[in-house]
């Protein structure tokens, strides 16, 4: 009987949900500094419009917006790097910031590898793969935006986009967090 009832459930198709837009952004979480508005306006640019959208393939496309904001953040890091101007404590920040953010020597290290991970649990339907991804995701995240690295007092002011750059990643890691509720089938 429990064997059957195995079998039957390993052949039920798999159904993605659909979840309205205003439903996954109505409670974000203070903590990713994430605000109605920001959340609503990213998933209703996805192509063909957030209306009737599967949470799958909301989730899909955020994972491609975090893709190119970490892509477009480890540019900026680059470029912040081989400027000879950048101080040296700067330097030491958007060195962190890039080992962090950026799959160094393709090691599958790195927020940008984690995606990766994250993209094929959602594909697998294999959610605990896109939780621990997410989590790990937030942490190298984390390590990049706690400015004085473990060398407390040592304040200093980045003037560069980085902190805005890292901000946004901040929000849609939120928003893949809210919508992780829903891809439970
Ligand atoms: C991140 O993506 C959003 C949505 O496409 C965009 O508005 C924002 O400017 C991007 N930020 C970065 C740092 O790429
Ligand atoms: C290098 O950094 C300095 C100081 O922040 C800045 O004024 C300058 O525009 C930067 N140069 C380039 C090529 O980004």
């Amino acid at each position: 009987m429990l064997i059957l009832a195995f079998l039957f459930l390993d052949a039920t198709p798999y159904a993605a949900k659909i979840v309205t837009v205003e439903e996954i952004c109505k409670n974000p979480n203070p903590a990713f500094a994430l605000t109605f508005a920001y959340c609503s306006n990213l998933l209703n640019s996805i192509p063909g419009g957030a209306k009737g959208a599967n949470v799958d393939s909301l989730a899909q496309y955020t994972l491609e917006v975090l893709q190119s904001n970490l892509t477009n953040t480890v540019n900026l890091l680059k470029s912040l790097i081989a400027n000879s101007s950048t101080s040296p404590d700067l330097l030491d920040v958007y060195h962190m910031c890039l080992n962090n953010l950026d799959d160094i020597g393709g090691r599958g290290q790195g927020a940008l590898a984690e995606i990766e991970r994250i993209k094929n649990g959602l594909k697998e339907h294999v959610y605990s793969l896109f939780i621990s991804g997410l989590t790990d995701t937030l942490i190298y995240l984390q390590n990049c935006m706690s400015v004085d690295h473990g060398t407390p007092n040592r304040e200093f002011h980045d003037p560069s986009l980085l902190p805005q750059y890292t901000g946004d990643i901040q929000k849609v890691i939120g928003i893949l967090e809210a919508m992780s509720v829903y891809l439970f089938p």
